[in-house]
């Protein structure tokens, strides 16, 4: 599980002159099935979220309106992606520690999951998660 596990997904497209629509279908499109949808608005300038990685949760992260910044970091390698485009997902594997930030005025960030939410399945602590990532 490294951040080359990470992939930029092309969603498809329907161009239409009335107005483009995207849909996402789980283990079609996306590696997962889906269990949970949840996003981010109402973001003041400057903020950061993120700050965590998943023990075994697998993710789809796209900017639906505006744009930020997501960086991965496996313990070993960073990758840091920009996200603008509604069409476009970012999958991130478990185990990678995750952090948003550069989030544009107005922005709104969905995350597709592949659980329901349970704390338990989190690294809040970036040691702890490093510790763990350097004993594999
Ligand atoms: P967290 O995952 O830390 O947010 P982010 O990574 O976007 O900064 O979650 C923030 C709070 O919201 C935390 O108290 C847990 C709660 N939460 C839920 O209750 N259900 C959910 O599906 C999510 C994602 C978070």
């Amino acid at each position: 599980m490294s951040v080359e596990n990470c992939k930029v997904i092309d969603l498809p497209k329907i161009s239409d002159p009335r107005g483009n629509l995207t849909f996402i279908e789980g283990e079609e499109h996306i590696p997962f099935q889906i269990h949970r949808v949840y996003y981010l608005y109402d973001v003041p300038g400057g903020s950061e979220r993120g700050g965590h990685a998943h023990k075994a949760l697998h993710q789809l992260i796209i900017a639906m309106s505006g744009s930020f910044d997501v960086v991965l970091d496996d313990g070993k390698n960073k990758k840091r992606v920009h996200l603008s485009r509604s069409y476009i997902g970012l999958y991130v594997c478990p185990m990678i520690w995750r952090e948003l930030d550069n989030f544009s005025s107005g922005s709104v960030c969905m995350v597709l999951a592949s659980n329901k939410y349970d704390e338990d399945d989190y690294f809040r602590d970036y040691s702890e998660f490093m510790l763990l990532r350097h004993q594999k």
